[in-house]
């Protein structure tokens, strides 16, 4: 049956047309059952031959943690990107499609051991660290390997900060370089992360003032840099516009050859939200109403636990509502997951059309790290993602 939805011009301009007009036909050709994640497989490709292009000598490493869903997954390994992974389970999943180990890295700086051991195995060689017990573990377990330190940075201006858990300052990264070589390690390379959903492009300033800084300390320890990570960030359209990949490309390329003698330097860049984030249009549906003292509750679906448990952490994501026999008032509205946890609450005073139970909800910009961090707590299942 055909839908109709009401879609407006600011959500018409967050969303590739060709993107919300495949995935608006897909949804009037089968009858779907919700919540589900559909993928606009030629979004993904589009985006993976753009990201990295502007950079010279970079290779480019898909986040596998932003959406680690088999076909996502089987799609990219016909593509011209690697993999970047944390854990034992995004590790099994590739080597089930049978991804050669010189497409994987692993940039969690510290990694379980029984991980360090099966990815050594599997034949990767490329790892971040930033402690000394990560050494201990690296030189036991993958000896010889390349290793690239994390430096911590500055994540302001990024919707998703990731500048608390890991990285070190330059000094006791020094410390690390040599330590890894005095372990028979290959202390190659310098990593960072500018924070998820970053939308500030200096961050990427002071990031690579401090991987020159090092660079040149270690340069005079005798230990040659010749790799530069530059983790993940690029940010996607969710309620507002964004810096472009091309923007962001031109001005860190620039950093880097102001910084860096470019001859002997590789770029590896892991993009994970901006490669499946915009390709990706969740698809829920109402499961109730109600009037409250504080105000009109929608409830659907797919929720905090789920599938939108980043919008718990600030990610506002932009809504089309199913619209059959609306009255064309728009209400504020308050958006409830499927469960009974009071944390459950994905957004306030949402400005919507009034749907009907079992309307359609569309959650643009949710391809990525949704389905990765959904849990089926109370019951409620996982959304399906199909490839469309
Ligand atoms: C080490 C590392 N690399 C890459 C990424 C991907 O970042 P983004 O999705 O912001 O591109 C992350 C995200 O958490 C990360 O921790």
């Amino acid at each position: 049956m055909v839908k109709s939805f009401k879609i407006e011009d600011t959500a018409a301009k967050l969303v590739e047309k060709s993107t919300l007009l495949k995935i608006l036909n897909y949804i009037d050709t089968v009858d779907l059952k919700t919540p589900v994640l559909l993928m606009d497989g030629d979004r993904i490709r589009r985006n993976a031959a753009t990201i990295g292009r502007g950079i010279d000598g970079c290779k480019v490493f898909y986040a596998v943690k932003a959406n680690p869903s088999v076909e996502v997954l089987r799609l990219l390994t016909g593509l011209d990107v690697g993999f970047e992974i944390s854990n034992i389970g995004e590790l099994n999943v590739l080597s089930a499609l049978g991804v050669n180990p010189g497409r994987i890295i692993s940039s969690n700086p510290v990694k379980t051991t029984d991980f360090i051991k099966s990815a050594y195995s599997y034949g990767v060689r490329y790892f971040s660290y930033d402690s000394p017990t990560e050494i201990e573990k690296l030189s036991q377990h993958a000896p010889n390997s390349n290793l690239y330190v994390r430096l911590a940075i500055p994540n302001e201006g990024s919707e998703w900060p990731l500048s608390k858990k890991f990285g070190v300052e330059i000094e006791d990264a020094m410390s690390l370089l040599t330590a890894a070589k005095a372990k028979g390690l290959n202390p190659l390379g310098i990593t960072f992360h500018v924070g998820s959903q970053c939308n500030n492009i200096y961050n990427w300033n002071i990031a690579l003032d401090k991987a020159r800084l090092l660079s040149d300390m270690a340069r005079e320890a005798g230990i040659t840099i010749s790799l530069i990570n530059i983790g993940g960030g690029y940010p996607i359209k969710y309620t507002k516009s964004v810096l472009t990949v091309e923007a962001i490309e031109r001005h860190i390329n620039k950093l880097i050859k102001e910084r860096f003698d470019t001859t002997g330097i590789t770029v590896h860049l892991e993009p994970g939200r901006a490669v499946v984030g915009d390709a990706g249009i969740m698809v829920a549906r109402v499961t109730g109403k109600a009037d409250r003292l504080d105000g009109r509750w929608l409830y659907i679906d797919v929720g905090v636990f789920n599938g939108l448990m980043e919008s718990i952490g600030g990610i506002k994501y932009t809504y089309i509502t199913e619209t059959r026999g609306t009255t064309g008032i728009k209400d504020n509205w308050t958006l409830a997951g499927p469960s009974c946890d009071s944390f459950d609450v994905i957004d306030k005073n949402v400005q919507l059309y009034e749907p009907e139970v079992g309307d359609m909800v569309l959650i643009l910009s949710g391809g990525a790290y949704t389905i990765s961090y959904a849990s089926e707590f109370n019951g409620c299942s996982i959304p399906e993602t199909l490839i469309v």
